[in-house]
């Protein structure tokens, strides 16, 4: 059977980097907010190119602590609106409630799945303070347009990057540091330096993990060029205090770990060569699937995607599901109910949004991760061409 996800060996390489970690951390006996965590706060932000990260303990709250910040800031207001993509994981709703802010869904393109920006302008009201393009299966969103928007309403952005570790513009990259990505899996690279809007804006990032850089546990981290928003963000996270015993504002507890930052800093040092292998096979997929019966996304693969996921499209999605797992194939759906159609958010349930709900009758992933061995893409193209 080839797995969809297989986390024991993806994380194989690394298991004696992690013993001998967890050897040093039962050692020193400093478990939260230490070197580790320090250490890969400079590092991602080193790989993100970006000022500030600032580690937390999942997603979910990355994205609510940069909406408190803003609040706490005064940038936003109990009771604002957001723009959000209504194909989405629902996480990235949910953030936006728990803020208190006002989700308002806006459709996606049925070609990339992302959210469509010419829908956008529709749904702002003078309400409308912020914009959350979410990168969904590792794809940016189109920054561009949105950023135009945003300035046109005076908005603030803020990126949901969860599913996009190592996504950047590549046509907005210099000469040099596309050069130097060549060999980045030896080291450690900075890809956003060019003066890109991209990296203007906080973005948060999800380590769970089966994403493209998965801790062994809940992980998350926010990135940022804004100092003022940082130091909100730093202690928003730790209780909002400082100094400790001494608390300047309303925070929680979101504090990344200590043991799964150590692993993460190990396994930052190869995500951008594992972002190209990912980006090899999505290649591979995308011209050699030839079945009138599936559709695949009209995705580019270019270094603005990191191939979390490899998403194709099918009317009968039960039938194509069940043939590949009697081939020897699992996949899995991302995601069956759209956010407007979950019990939980039961006064959206009567919305429409054709082109979300479409989205999530028929799409299937396929597997895409660093474990898959060239055999096993090669089976699976074959299985799907004679489906
Ligand atoms: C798009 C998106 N946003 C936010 C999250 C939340 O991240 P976490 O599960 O680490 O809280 C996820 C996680 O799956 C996600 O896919």
């Amino acid at each position: 059977m080839i797995h969809f996800l297989n986390l024991k060996k993806i994380n194989q390489p690394f298991e004696v980097a992690f013993q001998n970690k967890m050897k040093q951390f039962l050692e020193e006996g400093w478990y939260i907010l230490g070197n580790e965590v320090k250490q890969f706060e400079t590092n991602f932000a080193h790989y993100c190119g970006t000022k500030h990260c600032i580690g937390v303990g999942n997603g979910l709250d990355a994205l609510i602590l940069i909406f408190k910040a803003y609040i706490q800031l005064g940038k936003l207001q109990k009771g604002d609106e957001v723009i959000v993509p209504a194909n989405t994981y629902i996480a990235s709703i949910l953030a936006v409630l728990q803020a208190d802010l006002v989700p308002v869904l806006v459709e996606p393109r049925l070609e990339t799945y992302n959210i469509n920006p010419n829908e956008i302008e529709a749904k702002i009201t003078s309400k409308t303070k912020a914009i959350l393009p979410v990168h969904l299966y590792g794809q940016l969103c189109e920054m561009d347009a949105i950023n135009e928007i945003a300035k046109k309403h005076n908005l603030l952005i803020i990126e949901d990057a969860a599913q996009a570790h190592g996504a950047r513009f590549s046509v907005q990259c210099s000469v040099e540091s596309v050069q130097s990505n060549a060999d980045c899996h030896t080291e450690l690279v900075s890809v956003s330096q060019h003066p890109s809007s991209f990296t203007q804006h906080p973005k948060a990032y999800s380590f769970y993990p089966g994403k493209n850089l998965g801790a062994l546990g809940d992980a998350g981290a926010i990135t940022t060029n804004d100092d003022e928003l940082a130091e909100v963000l730093y202690q928003l996270r730790n209780y909002g205090s400082k100094v400790k015993y001494e608390n300047e504002i309303i925070g929680v507890n979101s504090r990344l770990d200590e043991l799964q930052a150590s692993f993460l800093n190990i396994k930052l040092k190869h995500l951008e060569a594992e972002n190209d292998f990912r980006r090899s096979v999505a290649k591979q997929y995308l011209s050699e699937i030839k079945n009138d019966k599936i559709t695949l996304p009209s995705w580019d693969l270019s270094k603005n995607h990191v191939f979390h996921l490899f998403v194709i499209r099918t009317s009968n999605r039960t039938e194509l599901k069940n043939y590949l797992y009697e081939n020897g194939i699992e996949t899995m759906i991302h995601y069956p109910i759209p956010p407007h159609k979950q019990n939980a958010l039961s006064d959206w349930n009567t919305l429409s949004f054709p082109i979300t709900e479409k989205i999530h009758d028929e799409v299937l992933s396929i597997p895409l991760n660093s474990a898959l061995k060239t055999s096993e893409v090669d089976h699976i193209i074959t299985i799907l061409n004679k489906y």
